[in-house]
């Protein structure tokens, strides 16, 4: 298990239903990441950051359960990572509490996050506001070198090496690794079936696992623009699975007849998506291997973990 390829972190919430956009957007490029073999991986469910707006135990339950089911099923091989859970490895918030004391106030309410939420009037939970020094203890635990995240995490990723360097210096020591941002690059955007950025706050999915009947009614009702030949928004989405030089001809053929072209998406996507949703279906049936993947991926992250705990807390003076 432990090796000496450069350690990859990479945190998932388990917020929201999963839909197409979360995976063309990001979890393909993500898990196409992991599996090649360059580093060695760490994955976990960051429940603990997404107590801060998911306050329901069965939901929480649910929601950790379906994202290790969908990791699984678009492809990852949890024989391949360590794949666990935040809140299974207390490491990480016993290390976010030592960080706690050398950061300042000032400083994080720097944070792109907390003004934005501020600026809103949004109440705000010390857990929200602390949110970037969690994250910090989960990169740096591990000796991440890698930190694959979206544009809008980059930030997280500047004070975690912040906060590194800060330990270092104050406790004369080397023992945290400055981490790299590496910012998955841009696909896209995925269009909703109303033409805007498909998000889970629109309303305007297409489920990632959605069933068949379900895609049809979904793609059936995307927003077309009478203006032009091509639906642009029925294309946006055909060309994520199929290549623009497949595509033309079917287009020019099918001009301005939009109903034959959602038709022929509703093919192509279900043929896409239909090995995965498969996979995901299986493992509903027989979650027990959500368990095993989780139990294993706890041992590994722990002992990883309290390896570099030892050595913080004899660096601090604890221990
Ligand atoms: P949502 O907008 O549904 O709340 P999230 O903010 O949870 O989605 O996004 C999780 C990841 O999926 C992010 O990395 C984001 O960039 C990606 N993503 C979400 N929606 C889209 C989209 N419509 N097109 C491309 N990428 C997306
Ligand atoms: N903040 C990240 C997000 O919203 C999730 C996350 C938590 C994470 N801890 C992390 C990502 C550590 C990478 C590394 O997407």
């Amino acid at each position: 298990m432990f090796n000496s390829k450069p350690v990859l972190v990479s945190g998932v919430k388990p917020t929201g239903d999963l839909h197409i956009g979360n995976y063309f957007g990001a979890m393909r490029q993500q898990v196409d990441l992991f599996r090649s073999g360059k580093y060695q991986c760490f994955i976990f469910v960051a429940d603990y950051h997404a107590l801060n707006s998911v306050q329901d135990a069965e939901e929480m339950r649910r929601r950790t359960r379906e994202l290790v089911m969908a990791y699984i099923a678009i492809g990852l091989d949890p024989k391949e990572v360590t794949f666990f859970k935040q809140s299974d490895v207390p490491a990480h918030t016993e290390l976010c509490w030592i960080f706690d004391t050398i950061t300042t106030m000032p400083y994080l309410m720097r944070a792109h996050a907390y003004k934005d939420a501020e600026a809103k009037n949004k109440e705000i939970t010390v857990g929200t506001f602390n949110y970037p020094v969690l994250m910090a203890a989960d990169i740096l635990l591990y000796d991440a070198v890698i930190v694959p995240v979206g544009q809008d995490q980059k930030q997280h990723i500047e004070y975690a090496r912040d906060i590194a360097e800060k330990f270092n210096r104050i406790y004369k020591t080397d023992i945290f690794k400055l981490p790299e941002p590496y910012i998955m690059p841009e696909v896209a955007v995925v269009p909703g079936i109303d033409g805007q950025k498909m998000s889970k706050s629109y309303g305007n999915v297409i489920p990632l696992f959605a069933s068949r009947d379900e895609l049809e009614k979904c793609v059936m009702t995307i927003v077309t623009d009478s203006s032009g030949d091509r639906p642009e928004n029925v294309y946006q989405i055909h060309r994520l699975i199929r290549s623009e030089a497949e595509l033309a001809p079917l287009y020019e053929e099918h001009r301005g007849k939009y109903k034959i072209l959602k038709e022929l998406l509703i093919e192509d996507l279900d043929r896409y998506l239909a090995p995965m949703r498969a996979k995901y279906e299986e493992l509903k049936l027989d979650s027990s291997i959500v368990e095993e993947v989780l139990a294993r991926g706890k041992r590994e992250a722990h002992a990883a973990s309290e390896a570099k705990m030892e050595k913080v807390r004899k660096a601090i003076g604890v221990a």
